[in-house]
């Protein structure tokens, strides 16, 4: 599990973060839809054996999120901050790896073989990127004071 080895440090940077008067503006906004992510990868990772569906309901807006950040957000982020281009790269590559673990696992659903493995993994890529993606974006973040400035 690579997100047990950054755990630590996200949250530790989570509560400094908390700390900002600008949290509930602009950081928080982007948790805030991180977070309902992160309900349904703990669901996931908890169960010996989970469902399709509760793969799918975890799945289901992360496309639209990952396009928005894509299209508009990074790009908008990179027009006003100096944010390291390739840091920017990565998680745009994070996105391509997380959509094709899914399509993994829907491969594997499709044989009617145990996606189990799988979904554990899809869960372990999702996480991970989240936290590295807060942990890149959230100092920059935290210097407006609107989410809409960008
Ligand atoms: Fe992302
Ligand atoms: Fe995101």
């Amino acid at each position: 599990m690579e997100y047990e080895h950054i755990r630590e440090q996200y949250e530790a940077q989570l509560k400094t973060w908390q700390q900002n008067p600008n949290w509930n503006r602009s950081a928080g906004v982007l948790f805030h839809f991180h977070s309902g992510f992160r309900g349904g990868a703990y669901q996931i990772l908890k169960s010996d054996n989970p469902t399709r569906r509760s793969f799918e309901q975890m799945t289901a807006h992360i496309h639209f999120h990952h396009t928005i950040e894509d299209e508009e957000f990074f790009p908008g982020l990179q027009r006003k901050f100096n944010i390291d281009k390739k840091a920017i790269e990565k998680l745009e590559k994070d996105h391509v790896t997380i959509g094709n673990k899914e399509k993994e696992v829907h491969d594997i659903l499709y044989k009617k073989e145990n996606a189990t493995q799988a979904m554990h993994e899809y869960a372990d890529l999702l996480l991970t990127h989240l936290a590295k993606e807060e942990m890149l974006l959230m100092p920059f973040l935290l210097q407006m004071r609107s989410i809409h400035d960008l």
